[in-house]
C-alpha cells in the first residue's frame, strides 16, 4: 500500500512539476519577446516623429509636448486596451511615472530597483514577481509568478524612458487548473489499481509460501510422499520444483537406508542362526560325541568369522562415504598397485593364478593412497575370487590427460549383461557367482564405488560371461 502511494504520488508529482515548469517557462518568455519587439517599434516611432518635427534639430518645449502627445497617442493606438491574459504594457518616464499604460494593472509596484538597473545598463532586463508557491496548483488554483520585462527607450525630446511589459500568466494557470482534476483522478485510480494488483499478487505469493511451509512441515513429520504444486514458469514454481526434487532425494535416501538396514540384518541373521544351531547341538551332544563337538566348534568359528568380516565391511562402507578424512598426498600409483596386487596374490595363492602387475616405472598422482589401495584390493579380490584356478589376473596402469587409470582384468566367470548395472549396489551379487565357495556379501563393489566417488574419480566395468571382466578406475591426477 505504502509502496503504491509512493510510486503513484511520485509519478503525479513529477508530471505536475513538468507541466508547471513548462507553463512557467512560457510565461517567462512572453513579456521578454513583447518588450524587445515593442521597444524597437517605439524607438522607430520617436525617430520618425522627431524627423517630421525638427529634422534632427533640438525641439522647442512646445514641440516636445506635441511630439510626446503624438507619441503616446500612437502608443495607445498600437497597444490599445489589453485583456488581462495578454502582456500588459506601460510607458514610464525616467522617474518611473506612468506616461501611458494598457490597463490599471500594467504597472507592477515594487520594481524600482529593476527599472533603475535597466536604465543604468541601457539594456533589457527581465524579472519575476512571485505571487504564490510553485506547488500551490497541486491542492488549489495554480498561482504562477508575474513576469516583467523592462526595456530602455528614448522619449521624444531625448529623455530616457522605460517600456514595462508585465505578464500575468492567467492562461497558463488555467491550463494547470484544467489538468489537475484528471491528474488527481488518474492518480487515485492508479493507486487503487496498483494496491489491488499488489494485494492479489501478495495473496498469491503468500498462498504458495503457505504450501511450501505445510510441505516442509509434512517432511519434518516424516512424510516423504508430499508433492508441491509446481504450476507456472516463475521463480516460485522453480522453487517448488527444487523442493520436490529435494523431497524425492530424501525419499530415495530413506528407502535406500531401510533397504540397507534390512539387507544388513538379513546377512547378519544367517551366521547368527548358524551359531545358535551349532550351540544347541553342542549343548545336546557335545559332551558325549567329540566328533560332533569338533564339527560344531569349527562351524561356530566359521560363522563368527563371517560375522566379523561382515561387520568390517559395513564399517568400511560407512567410512568410504566420509569426505572429511580424505587425504591429498603425492604418491606413486604404481607402487600402491604392486602392493595391492601382492596382497591379493598371497591371499589367493592356492588358486595358482597367473598374476601380472603394472610395468616398471613410476606414475605420480595426488590423491588418497589408502583409499586408492582399498579400491584396488576390492577389485583384485573379486578378480581372483571369480577366476577359476590357473586363470590370469592383470593390473595395468596408465596416464591420461586429467587422470591416472587402473585397469583390472581377469579371465574369470564374467558378469551377465543384465547384472552389469547392479553390481555396484550394496548387497548385490550376480547369480552366476552366487555360490558357497566365494561367500561374499555383495559389499565390495559398493565400497569401491563410494570411495571412487569421494575421490572424484570414476569406475566402470566391461564383462563377458565365461571370458572375463575388466574394471577401469580413473582417479584425477590432482
Ligand atoms: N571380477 C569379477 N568377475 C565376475 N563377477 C564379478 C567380478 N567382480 C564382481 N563380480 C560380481 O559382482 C558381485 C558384487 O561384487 P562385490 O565385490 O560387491 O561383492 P562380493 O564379492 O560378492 O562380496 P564381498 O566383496 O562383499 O565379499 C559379485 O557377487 C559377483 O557376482
Ligand atoms: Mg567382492
Amino acid at each position: 500500500m505504502l509502496f503504491s502511494v509512493l510510486t503513484v504520488g511520485g509519478i503525479s508529482l513529477t508530471s505536475y512539476m513538468i507541466v508547471t515548469d513548462s507553463m512557467a517557462a512560457v510565461a517567462r518568455d512572453r513579456p521578454v519577446r513583447v518588450a524587445s519587439i515593442n521597444a524597437r517599434v517605439l524607438d522607430m516611432q520617436v525617430r520618425e516623429l522627431e524627423r517630421d518635427l525638427g529634422q534632427g534639430e533640438s525641439l522647442s518645449a512646445e514641440d516636445e509636448r506635441v511630439a510626446m502627445a503624438e507619441f503616446l497617442s500612437q502608443a495607445g493606438t498600437i497597444f490599445g486596451e489589453r485583456a488581462p491574459a495578454e502582456p500588459q504594457i506601460a510607458v514610464l518616464d525616467a522617474e518611473f511615472r506612468s506616461l501611458w499604460q494598457s490597463s490599471d494593472v500594467a504597472v507592477v509596484s515594487g520594481l524600482d530597483d529593476k527599472r533603475r538597473e535597466t536604465l543604468r545598463l541601457g539594456e533589457q532586463t527581465a524579472s519575476e514577481f512571485p505571487r504564490g508557491s510553485f506547488f500551490s496548483g497541486l491542492v488549489g488554483p495554480a498561482v504562477l509568478s508575474i513576469h516583467v520585462a523592462h526595456a530602455p527607450i528614448v522619449l521624444p525630446g531625448g529623455g530616457q524612458g522605460l517600456l514595462e511589459v508585465s505578464y500575468y500568466p492567467f492562461r497558463e494557470e488555467a491550463v494547470i487548473d484544467s489538468i489537475r482534476p484528471p491528474m488527481l483522478a488518474l492518480a487515485v485510480f492508479a493507486m487503487l489499481a496498483m494496491t489491488m494488483m499488489m494485494q492479489t499478487s501478495m495473496n498469491w505469493v503468500l498462498r504458495l509460501v503457505d504450501d511450501l511451509r505445510s510441505a516442509a512441515d509434512s517432511v519434518d513429520a516424516g512424510r516423504l510422499d508430499v508433492r508441491l504444486p509446481v504450476g507456472g514458469d516463475h521463480e516460485i514454481g522453480e522453487l517448488a520444483r527444487s523442493i520436490n526434487r529435494l523431497i524425492d532425494r530424501l525419499r530415495q535416501r530413506a528407502e535406500a537406508q531401510s533397504r540397507f538396514v534390512a539387507d544388513a540384518s538379513h546377512e547378519l541373521a544367517t551366521p547368527v542362526a548358524g551359531i545358535r544351531g551349532y550351540t544347541s547341538i553342542l549343548r545336546a551332544w557335545g559332551a558325549e560325541d567329540p566328533e560332533v563337538r569338533a564339527e560344531a566348534i569349527a562351524a561356530i568359528d566359521r560363522e563368527s568369522r563371517r560375522m566379523a568380516r561382515l561387520c568390517g565391511n559395513l564399517l568400511s562402507l560407512v567410512r568410504s562415504d566420509q569426505v572429511a578424512h580424505v587425504k591429498s598426498v603425492h604418491f606413486d600409483a604404481n607402487a600402491v598397485a604392486r602392493e595391492a596386487l601382492a596382497a591379493a596374490a598371497t591371499h589367493h595363492h592356492e588358486k595358482g593364478l597367473d598374476v601380472v602387475g603394472p610395468e616398471e616405472g613410476q606414475l605420480f598422482v595426488t590423491s588418497d593412497p589408502d583409499r586408492v589401495e582399498d579400491v584396488l584390493s576390492v577389485l583384485l579380490d573379486n578378480a581372483c575370487k571369480y577366476t577359476p584356478d590357473g586363470g590370469r589376473v592383470e593390473l595395468s596402469t596408465r596416464r591420461e590427460q586429467e587422470s591416472v587409470v587402473f585397469e583390472i582384468s581377469d579371465t574369470g566367470v564374467g558378469i551377465p549383461p543384465e547384472d552389469l548395472d547392479n553390481v555396484f549396489e550394496r548387497f548385490y551379487r550376480s547369480d552366476a557367482s552366487r555360490n558357497e565357495a566365494t561367500g561374499g556379501f555383495g559389499l565390495g563393489l559398493a565400497i569401491a564405488k563410494t570411495t571412487v566417488d569421494v575421490l572424484h574419480g570414476s569406475i566402470e566395468v566391461r564383462s563377458t560371461v565365461d571370458e572375463g571382466s575388466v574394471f577401469t578406475v580413473r582417479i584425477p591426477r590432482g
